[in-house]
Order: structure tokens, then sequence, then C-alpha cells
């Protein structure tokens, strides 16, 4: 026998200890669900990248949210797949729109859950892209800032009207935290939380997100206004701008591939961080169970849990089921 001070495997001898001295530990309420609503009733379209989810007309999505607090979810984030499109993106700010009634209709089912609708043109954009589009001097078309911000706090006041708690900017305009919280203070909804998509990134992994939304962009990308992957200094300006505006809340997206952009805005804030587990992010998990290849339950929990030993107090993922029924 060697005689070793430390033998750190002490504490790994049984479940109970193990349970006993784990630093990061998993609770549903943590979860924040996305839900793809549309227009109509008894609408299921299942989503063929992101198997276990659809787009759901709000009466069907208030059964699946109600199935999902069942299971000690708690938290809902709304998008909005409309029928038609324009090049302005009006159906965003359309009172009744499918965010907007999925918000009442939510809010009447379950009282006490917290209602997230994400703000955003790209869904209601014919050409997809993120604000309105403007033709620059030079002949080229870029995202207008200042005119898309403007947008942006009509449809941050109507879903706060509608009843959201919480209202979340996934843009990434500039000035638009600071222009949506005026916007909603002027109009006395003082108390309607702002979570930033502070540090989102131009991503490969909001794929399956395009098909669910139907809203890739049908020409040029996002690079003009989400950021580069590259970059993390860049993300603490951002992250602590939007605070400055008054952010209650402020997001990393996506999550997996930038969990060194969690840790180091964790240590720069003292709000809440919430991380963005994205579709592609699900998808691959899923597409590699499906094969045989990993084993889901414990690569959800370990996904997330890295998650969270990053840094993040919040995470929004499309596991949210997963989860949940492997933590009751
Ligand atoms: C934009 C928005 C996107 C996502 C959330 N909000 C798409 C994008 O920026 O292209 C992606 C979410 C995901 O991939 O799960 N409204």
């Amino acid at each position: 026998m060697i005689s070793l001070v430390h033998r750190p495997r002490r504490l790994r001898r049984n479940p109970a200890i193990r349970d006993l001295v784990r630093e990061t530990s998993l609770r549903s309420e943590q979860f924040v669900a996305p839900l793809f609503v549309t227009p109509g009733t008894g609408r299921i379209q299942p989503i063929g990248s992101m198997p276990g989810h659809a787009r759901r007309s709000v009466d069907r999505t208030v059964e699946e949210a109600r199935a999902l607090a069942d299971l000690g979810i708690r938290s809902f984030l709304l998008f909005g797949v409309p029928d038609a499109k324009d090049d302005d993106g009006t159906g965003a700010w359309d009172p009744d729109g499918p965010v907007p009634t999925g918000l009442h209709a939510l809010r009447e089912a379950l009282p006490d859950a917290v209602l997230m609708a994400d703000v955003c043109l790209d869904e209601y954009t014919a050409h997809g892209h993120c604000g309105v589009l403007r033709q620059r001097s030079d002949g080229t078309v870029d995202v207008d800032n200042d005119v898309t911000v403007d947008r942006l706090t009509r449809v941050a006041t109507v879903y706060a009207c509608a009843g959201a708690d919480v209202v979340a900017p996934s843009d990434m305009m500039d000035g638009r935290i600071g222009a949506i919280r005026s916007a909603l203070d002027a109009e006395g909804f003082t108390d309607t939380i702002v979570m930033s998509y502070a540090a989102k990134y131009a991503s490969a992994f909001y794929g399956p997100f395009r098909e669910a939304a139907d809203c890739a962009p049908k020409s040029g990308d996002r690079a003009g206004y989400q950021m580069d992957p590259g970059n993390v200094r860049e993300a603490i300006r951002e992250v602590l701008t939007d605070v400055a505006e008054g952010a209650d809340i402020i997001m990393v997206k996506p999550a997996l591939a930038y969990l060194d952009v969690i840790a180091r805005v964790r240590d720069v804030v003292n709000v809440p961080v919430a991380a963005y587990n994205v579709s592609g992010e699900y998808a691959m998990l899923h597409a590699a169970a499906s094969n045989g290849w990993i084993d889901l339950d414990r690569a959800v929990r370990e996904t997330l849990t890295s998650i969270r030993r990053a840094g993040a107090d919040i995470i929004v993922t499309y596991h949210a089921r997963d989860i949940a029924r492997y933590l009751r």
C-alpha cells in the first residue's frame, strides 16, 4: 500500500457521497422551453430536424405547455410562425398574431408560468433577415439598425401588453435594449423583464430553428449583425452595454461552442446569465442517439451540466422535456 495524502477517489466511492459533493446540479426550474406557435386551431406540424418538437396552433401549444408544466418546467419562450410574411415584418406587432394570442391563452391556462416572448422580425419578414432592409448609397443592402429598433419597441410593447413576463430581443441591433426599456416604461410596463440576447453569434447551429420558423435569410447571411465566432472581448462589450441600457438578464447564444464566453461573461456581470442551447445542438444529440451512437439521457444531462458549470443560471433548451422527465 502506498501512502497518499490525497486520494480524490474517496469522494467518488458511492452515489450518496458523489451526490453530497457535486458542485453543479440541475433543477427543472432552471430550464426554459421554447415553443413555436402558429395561427389556427388543431395544428401540429412536426419539425423534421428537431425530433419531438412541432409548430403548434395556440390550443395545441397550451396542451404542450401543460404537459411540460406537469413535468416541472415553469418557463416558456414563444416564437411566432405566421402564415404570411412581408418585407417589413409587420406581423411581428400584430396584437392578434400567434405570440400575443398564445400569451393570453397560456396565462389563463398556467397562471404561475413565466412567459417569455422572443422579440425579432425574422420570423415575419419575407426576406428572412432580423430587421428592415435598406439600400446603402453604394448599392449594397443591409439591415437598417435604427428603423429596426423602432419596430422592435412596438413588438416588445405588444407582447408586454399581451402578458409577457419577459421580452427577449434576439435581433442584435445596437441600442435596442435601451429603446425597448424606455418604450415599455412609457406604456406603464415597468415590471416587464428584458432578457437580452446580448452575445449572439452568427452560428451554423441555428439550422434546424430556421427550418422550424421558416426564417433562413433568402440572400446574404446574418454576419452584419450577429457576432463573429472568433470574438470574446466583444462579447463582454456587448453584455456590459446591454446591462448599462437596462437588461435584467443577459444571454449568450449558442451555448456549447461558447462555454468560455459564458464563463467570462459570468465573471463580469452581476445580473442573471442565460445560455441558449440552440436547435443544432439539440439536433446533434438526437441524431447521434437515434443511430445508437450515444445514450441520450446521459448526453443531455452532461451537456446541460456543462452549461450550468460554465456559469449559466438559466438555460433555454429544447431538451426541457428530456431533462425534466429524467429529473423527476
Ligand atoms: C432570431 C432567432 C434565431 C434563434 C432564436 N432567435 C435564429 C437566428 O438568429 O437565425 C435560433 C434558435 C435556435 O437555433 O435554437 N429570431
